[in-house]
């Protein structure tokens, strides 16, 4: 089925979801809708979320997209349940990866960098308690990351302290092992790597929901034949800004288009 598939984020963190699906599933026709308008969803009431979650994926449904990826932990944990109630399709979520870091800690000590709503979520204490009962888990919200991404600001001074300030509890804890939970951090990841030591994994979860998205779409015999067609992006906040960073983020530039909902 040639239909395309919708990716949103409360902002341009779910790029770094993009950019995995479309390395492993180069043929599908991808459809990208950053709420920047509302970002972040980090520090937004769950109803709010969900909300904007809906209408997005109505959005993106009316444009024919055959299954949608929410590429926001934040966004998953509010939102998911409602969205797969109402929509009859592949929804595939996104959740810090407890899983695979419990299993390749060595010390036993994790350390979590997300937003405080998924932290606080009731979907992350479930994954806790499914996959972290023999490990010990230290987690750290990190307000002001996303918006340092969101202005294009992978480097310098102000990124820079705030991840020296929230790796520090982390280090200081023995983590062997830190979980990025949050779509927007990859893109932070090389100046990250600089502030914790060699042998600290760093876990995140871009390449897995491809995965999946592969999966789900085999299953329902969805996945494309064709060829792609270039991405389409919208933005609720300002399109020429967003298109203004894509390649930064992507390493191609794109027209962007201003959300109507
Ligand atoms: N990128 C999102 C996530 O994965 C949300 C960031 C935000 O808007 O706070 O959680």
């Amino acid at each position: 089925m040639n239909a395309p598939i919708g990716v949103f984020d409360s902002g341009v963190g779910g790029l770094s979801v993009l950019r995995e699906i479309q390395q492993q599933l180069p043929a599908e026709s991808l459809l990208y809708v950053a709420d920047s308008a509302y970002v972040p969803y980090g520090e937004k009431p769950p109803e709010q979320i969900r909300e904007r979650s809906r209408l997005i994926a109505k959005f993106l449904i009316e444009r024919g997209a055959k299954a949608l990826v929410l590429a926001c932990n934040t966004a998953t944990a509010a939102a998911i349940n409602d969205l797969r109630g109402e929509f009859d399709m592949p929804i595939i979520g996104m959740e810090p990866a407890v899983k695979p870091a419990a299993l390749a800690t060595r010390n036993g000590v994790v350390g979590v960098l997300a937003t405080t709503g998924t932290l606080q979520s009731a979907k992350f204490a479930a994954l806790l308690d499914r996959f972290a009962r023999s490990v010990q888990v230290i987690t750290q919200p990190c307000p002001g990351l996303v918006e340092c991404v969101e202005r294009g600001e992978l480097t310098g001074p102000e990124v820079e302290a705030l991840l020296q300030r929230y790796t520090a509890p982390l280090l200081a804890a023995g983590c062997d092992t830190v979980i990025l939970g949050c779509t927007h951090y990859p893109f932070l990841r090389p100046i990250l790597q600089r502030f914790l030591p060699a042998h600290v994994q760093v876990v995140d979860t871009g390449a897995a929901v491809a995965r999946q998205l592969q999966v789900k779409l085999a299953e329902s015999r969805q996945l494309s034949q064709q060829t792609a067609v270039a991405t389409q992006f919208w933005s609720s906040g300002d399109p020429h800004r967003m298109s203004s960073i894509l390649p930064t983020l992507l390493g191609s530039s794109s027209p962007v288009e201003l959300l109507p909902v």
